[in-house]
């Protein structure tokens, strides 16, 4: 499949599903999405000049929904609205949470409270990946269920959004294998976060560069499983690439090993021109090529 055919199938998708709606009250008849509670949080977002305008759903997702809107000021934006009432998101999430350092203390009486208490924490997430320097969407705010952030469009297509790796296979696989590896290394090192739930999946094409969504399961360095979750993303990486784009991928125990002696690095780090951290003048990568 070209990228025009992609391109073409995309547009058709998102252009059959457009609409736009000044009145807010009016979405809850055509997404069930919005319900008053979500209206209501969409409507201070549009008081507090967040949220111009809302077009349709390009997304739909066992745990949330993501919508197509507009800023004031014109640029494309993304609204991740999670459900508010589904029992399945109570039963998946909750021990996330629960391992989580950063929520202890935190008391969680009600589904609608648990459900902001994640919406925060992938705020926070993308927050600290971005602050890395990892390509993920621009986080911007979030309310209530509604996470606010930068829209990753296809080939700069308004409304279209990019699509994931596993329908549009980067056209370098090499250089793309380097690029995943080199964000989970920042995302490591400098924002001492790890995705936890890294593959195909979640990582979409814009056509020029690639970047890395859902950072709603992320944990930071510190949680109990930290090491386990960051050796699975590795692996997930390194089997989409080797199997499906037949990239020669680096040995996984001995990238995670070279990670985490670099993290106990004190010392200075700094970046080449190519992105790679640079420790003493070295790259983890050159670690692992050299022995
Ligand atoms: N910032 C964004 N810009 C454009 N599309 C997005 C953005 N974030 C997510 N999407 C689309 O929405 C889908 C679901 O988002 P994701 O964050 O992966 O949630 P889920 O928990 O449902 O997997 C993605 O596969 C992608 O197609
Ligand atoms: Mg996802």
């Amino acid at each position: 499949m070209g990228t025009h055919d992609i391109d073409r199938i995309i547009r058709e998708r998102v252009e059959s599903r457009r609409f736009r709606i000044k009145d807010v009250d009016q979405l809850k008849t055509v997404d069930d999405v919005f319900n008053q509670y979500t209206i209501d949080a969409l409507r201070e977002l549009m008081n507090r000049r967040v949220v111009d305008e809302v077009y349709g759903p390009v997304a739909q997702g066992k745990e949330a929904k993501v919508i197509w809107a507009k800023a004031p000021d014109g640029t494309d934006i993304a609204l991740k609205i999670f459900y508010t009432s589904t029992a399945q998101f109570i039963r998946g999430r909750y021990k996330y949470l629960l391992g989580d350092p950063r929520f202890t203390g935190v008391k969680i009486t009600n589904t609608r409270k648990l459900i902001e208490y994640w919406c925060r924490k992938e705020f926070s997430n993308l927050g600290d990946a971005y602050n890395a320097g990892v390509r993920v969407p621009k986080p911007i705010t979030f309310n209530r269920n509604i996470l606010v952030m930068e829209f990753i469009s296809y080939r700069g297509v308004s409304g279209v959004p990019a699509p994931l790796i596993k329908d549009a296979p980067p056209e370098d696989p090499e250089s793309a294998y380097l690029t995943i590896i080199k964000y989970i290394e920042k995302a490591f090192i400098l924002g001492r976060i790890i995705h936890a739930d890294l593959s195909e999946f979640n990582i979409v094409n814009t056509g020029d560069e690639l970047v890395i969504i859902d950072w709603g399961s992320a944990v930071k360095t510190n949680h109990p499983n930290a090491v386990e979750f960051l050796l699975r993303d590795i692996e997930n990486i390194n089997r989409y690439f080797n199997k499906e784009l037949h990239v020669k991928t680096l040995d996984g125990k001995a990238l995670l090993n070279a990670l985490l002696r670099r993290y106990e690095y004190r010392g200075d780090v700094k970046s080449d021109e190519d992105g790679w951290l640079l420790i003493n003048d070295k790259r983890i990568i050159d670690d692992l090529t050299n022995v």
